[in-house]
């Protein structure tokens, strides 16, 4: 699967332009603020009906108009699919798969699998564990639905458990039955989100080390760990143990909601220890993992997005990057890098298929060869 043609129409600093693509590796090489990063953002709306960086539609829309166009030509299993997505100020978003509507634009995700790589997903590592369920969640719930409706109703029954917290704070006697609803509902989705979660880590922590070995030339030694609570104990027995503690905090203090990944560099936190090369090549060998999972559940290449990626990493690890994306099974790629020459010399030593498009500051103009 790949994407043939990119067309923008107003879509942040580019006005109209037309775009074909390799089918293996692109790069957008360009100085600061040319819109590279914009590029990638354009084809991470096509697959998953928003951008990456921002929230807000129409934000993205060109600040002197009033509506965009992103529209992207795909070749997927032998057959041509276009995907049209319409922003206009203060309208619903409009999005289409060969000219049809959505009826919900969740149908869509899924269908074009993509991975993007970002400098800000170093927030997965130093930020705080919301960030690392954000994660797990995201790559989960993409290909499985009792996942993504086990998370909806646990949050949504947490809310509840934590208002009422709230609600009888000061009364010495609670009543024990709403505690019964709660958490015999938490217990119920709470078990099969740690189950999943506990089977997608297994799986992928072995391809994460692979890839981690590989882009560090086995330089360092990493660990990915899964940490629940549920690994000790049951769910309900968690929320019963800590029935008196909640009721005196006024929120619930134990459950999947407190699930943590740990990540160690040798026998330390990564984050407190780890260089900002071993924390960019930890933050990608994880989702190169996420790609590997991805690419198994869609049976599809995933696209890979890859923003400035090669910032901050020595020319060694530079090589062995480009290596394993043309090694390994991957599909279309797209990189970004401010340095173009340095972007010829890593592609002159691998002979795989490329096109660089040059991007020229304050126009429009974009040149491939
Ligand atoms: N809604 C918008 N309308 C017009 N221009 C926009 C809009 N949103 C962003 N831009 C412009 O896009 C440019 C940033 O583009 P982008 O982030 O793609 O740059 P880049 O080439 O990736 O740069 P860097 O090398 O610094 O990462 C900025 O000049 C910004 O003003
Ligand atoms: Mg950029």
């Amino acid at each position: 699967m790949h994407l043939k043609k990119l067309s923008l129409l107003n879509f942040k600093n580019y006005e109209d332009i037309e775009l074909n693509f390799n089918e293996r590796i692109n790069c957008f090489v360009g100085n600061n603020g040319v819109g590279k990063t914009n590029l990638l953002d354009s084809i991470h709306y096509l697959s998953l009906t928003k951008g990456y960086f921002n929230a807000i539609d129409s934000q993205n829309i060109n600040h002197s108009k009033e509506f965009c166009v992103i529209q992207g030509e795909y070749e997927r299993d032998g057959a041509q699919e276009n995907i049209y997505c319409g922003i206009q100020q203060n309208k619903k978003k409009q999005f289409k798969r060969n000219k049809k509507d959505y009826p919900k634009l969740s149908d869509h995700i899924g269908l074009i699998p993509l991975v993007m790589v970002s400098p800000s997903d170093i927030s997965l590592i130093l930020d705080g564990g919301e960030e690392r369920r954000k994660f797990i969640n995201g790559v989960i719930s993409q290909y499985d639905r009792l996942y993504l409706e086990s998370i909806m109703n646990y949050n949504r029954i947490l809310l509840q458990r934590n208002k009422f917290l709230k609600s009888v704070a000061g009364y010495s006697k609670p009543d024990p039955a709403m505690f019964e609803v709660y958490d015999s509902q938490l217990s119920l989705y709470g078990k099969v989100i740690y189950e999943k979660r506990k089977d997608f880590i297994e799986r992928i922590v072995p391809v994460f080390n692979k890839f981690y070995k590989r882009i560090s030339g086995e330089k360092e030694n990493v660990s990915l760990k899964y940490k629940s609570q549920l690994a000790e104990n049951e769910m309900s027995d968690l929320l019963e143990m800590n029935r008196a503690k909640d009721l005196i905090i006024q929120y619930t203090s134990a459950g999947i909601h407190r699930d943590e990944l740990e990540m160690l560099l040798g026998d330390y936190p990564l984050k407190k220890t780890g260089s900002q090369g071993q924390q960019k090549t930890y933050q990608l060998a994880l989702k190169f993992a996420k790609f590997d999972f991805i690419r198994e559940k869609s049976k599809q290449f995933p696209i890979l997005l890859l923003d400035d990626v090669f910032d901050k990493f020595d020319s060694e690890r530079v090589e062995q990057i480009i290596k394993v994306v043309s090694e390994e099974k991957f599909g279309q790629i797209f990189i970004t890098d401010t340095d173009e020459e340095r972007m010829k010399k890593v592609l002159s030593r691998l002979n795989i298929e490329n096109k660089i498009f040059r991007i020229e500051e304050n126009q429009n103009i974009i040149s491939g060869e």
